[in-house]
């Protein structure tokens, strides 16, 4: 058995905060204990009450422990072209995308990657991530081994994609759904990996691979369902040419049998009346990419109206369109978003958006998302005065409303003084930035 316990200020949420003086949704220690066994929580209890064991400890004091993050959506075939000058989407996917993630045809290429990336992840404080990886099987073995040896929950899976792309990039319907078949029985459940069937979007599948993925989401209902949905007008229009029998674009996708409650539909920007109330009738969840969102110039997300209709959101930094792998980064920029469209974010709404709730949108409360008895040690410790400017702010701050406030709004990489994954120290322990060699 090995014990860990830590000390610090201790935040979790209970509930969605409906405002910021929601004071039931959450539950925070001044100065707790968190007790790990065997990579798990077994207790989280006020210091005074552990302090009589006189066991050892790690004192995180004056941090905040938190669950580690979790993002929804994101390309980790994409690390090596962030910050790519495009004007929009289909523009930037047929420039730099295409040609980026043929590389992973080699799988020295995506294992290195695949280390890199979670490097960043665990540099950013995020635990958990749904990735997309190329529409080669290598990619995935690369991606969920890398997971297995850091002993992450990680979800994802290939791409399938049989049109309008690169012939290297893409597969047919029979290859992606064999492909597919054979990666879901190598990885789901494997260790933490949970997979994702990935029919990249409508304009890059034939109507023959939109069948072949409704196959797999009936053979495999244990698995999610990742896809792409109404991020920009351009892919809009050519989405229901490809698909004219379909009522809008959402449609596409309902025709096809993809959607439900273990289906994450990144973007999900221009959706009508009708998308809006299928979204929440399947229980399908609309995910938020704000820096992605704003770099690509694609629109800003509704939240207020699917929170009305009841549907189901998650938040994501979508890199390799995003732009920073920080979901402080990305729970600013969704901030900013949102203050356009007149819908202000309170502080204890952003972190629980990218804690327990994207636990709840992955269907994973109970086992992350939570500093609680019987759910995974995969832990974030932040530290609020990471910089000359936080610090400087950090003296004025007089509520846990503010100090989450500053977090976001000024932290990044440098604001995550250490991580757990599963009771194991992750971001102490990293080498020195390396990049992979190609
Ligand atoms: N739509 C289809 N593929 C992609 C992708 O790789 N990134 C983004 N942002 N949108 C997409
Ligand atoms: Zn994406």
């Amino acid at each position: 058995m090995s014990q860990t316990i830590l000390r610090g200020r201790v935040l979790s949420f209970v509930s969605e905060p409906q405002a910021i003086d929601d004071t039931a949704s959450y539950s925070y220690l001044q100065d707790g204990a968190v007790v790990i066994v065997d990579g798990k929580i077994v207790a989280v209890e006020p210091w005074s009450a552990i302090a009589p064991l006189g066991a050892d400890y790690i004192d995180h004091r004056p941090h905040l422990i938190m669950p580690g993050f979790i993002d929804m959506h994101l390309h980790y075939v994409q690390s090596q072209m962030i910050a790519s000058y495009a004007g929009s989407l289909l523009e930037w996917l047929n420039t730099y995308t295409f040609h980026e993630e043929q590389k992973f045809s080699q799988q020295g290429h995506a294992d290195a990657v695949a280390s890199a990336f979670y490097d960043e992840l665990i540099r950013n404080g995020t635990t958990t991530a749904v990735a997309y990886c190329s529409s080669h099987p290598r990619s995935v073995d690369a991606y969920f081994a890398e997971a297995e040896k850091r002993n992450m929950l990680m979800l994802g899976g290939k791409v399938m994609m049989d049109r309008n792309a690169p012939e290297a990039l893409c597969d047919t319907a029979q290859s992606g759904y064999d492909d597919t078949k054979m990666l879901i029985e190598r990885w789901h459940g494997r260790s933490r990996a949970l997979y994702a069937i990935s029919p990249r979007f409508a304009i890059t599948s034939t109507p023959g691979q939109m069948e072949a993925a409704q196959a797999l989401v009936r053979e495999h209902p244990q698995c999610y369902v990742q896809t792409h949905l109404s991020e920009n007008d351009g892919e809009i229009s050519l989405s229901m040419e490809l698909y004219p029998n379909s009522p809008d674009y959402t449609g596409i996708y309902e025709d096809y049998g993809l959607l439900g409650p273990k289906t994450l539909l990144g973007h999900s920007i221009h959706l009508n009346h009708r998308e809006t109330q299928v979204l929440a009738e399947t229980g399908s969840v609309a995910v938020f990419c704000p820096t992605s969102n704003l770099f690509l110039g694609s629109g800003l997300f509704d939240r207020e109206r699917f929170a009305k209709a009841g549907v189901r959101i998650g938040i994501a930094t979508d890199i390799g369109g995003g732009t920073s792998y920080s979901m402080l980064r990305t729970l600013d920029e969704g901030y900013k978003i949102l203050q356009l469209r007149g819908q202000r974010l309170n502080p204890f709404a952003s972190f629980y958006m990218a804690t327990l709730g994207n636990a709840r949108a992955l269907s994973l409360e109970g086992t992350i998302g939570a500093v609680a008895p019987g759910h995974a040690a995969d832990l974030v410790v932040l530290n609020a005065a990471a910089t000359s400017a936080m610090a400087l702010r950090m003296q004025t701050v007089t509520s846990l409303a503010e100090e989450l406030f500053l977090l976001q709004t000024l932290g990044d990489d440098r604001s995550i003084a250490e991580v757990y994954v599963a009771g194991a120290r992750a971001k102490s322990v990293l080498s020195g930035f390396s990049a992979p060699s190609s």
